[in-house]
């Protein structure tokens, strides 16, 4: 049964103009599909790889590569929350400051909050480091996310 609605499909077609050929929309497509999915179906890779003239290995090969891209078993919840751990911000409480977060949401990192609302990842930068401690959510980082911040922070995330 197919997983990508025809809305989704022609997102992906819409960046062909954009690339020199289909198999450079690889990335992007994973990217729309697991915004929308939250996760890459194996049925996906199927789907992307016809799209894109490709086989089902080489759009899977792409997937695994990066650790970004989740499967059916490990779906993110509707927010995923990176908190850093690099240098800069390890040194302005950045470790503790994703403890916190994982014992609130009782979860290890990697791990989805039960309500399947927040998925809590690790980072080693996200390249707000004059801003340390800062956590990245979906796609925007936030700077001086200290451990004072953690509760209004996973309000916020559950609203
Ligand atoms: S070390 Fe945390 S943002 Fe760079």
């Amino acid at each position: 049964m197919p997983v990508l609605s025809e809305a989704l499909k022609e997102k992906i077609k819409s960046y062909f103009p954009r690339y020199p050929s289909k198999q450079a929309v690889t990335l992007p497509a994973l990217h729309l599909v697991q915004d929308e999915l939250r996760c890459v179906p194996l049925e996906a890779i199927r789907e992307i790889a016809d799209l894109l003239d490709l086989s089902p290995a080489e759009v899977h090969d792409t997937m695994s590569f990066y650790g970004i891209f989740r499967d059916e078993q490990h779906k993110l919840g509707k927010r995923r929350l990176w908190v850093c751990r690099g240098l800069a911000c390890a040194l302005r409480g950045g470790e503790e400051v994703l403890a916190s977060v994982c014992e609130k949401l009782k979860v290890a990192p990697g791990g989805t909050s039960e309500d399947g609302k927040i998925t809590v990842e690790f980072a080693e930068c996200i390249g707000v480091c004059e801003g340390a401690p800062a956590v990245l959510i979906d796609d925007s980082g936030r700077p001086d996310v200290t451990l004072d911040k953690v509760d209004a922070l996973l309000t916020e995330l559950r609203a």
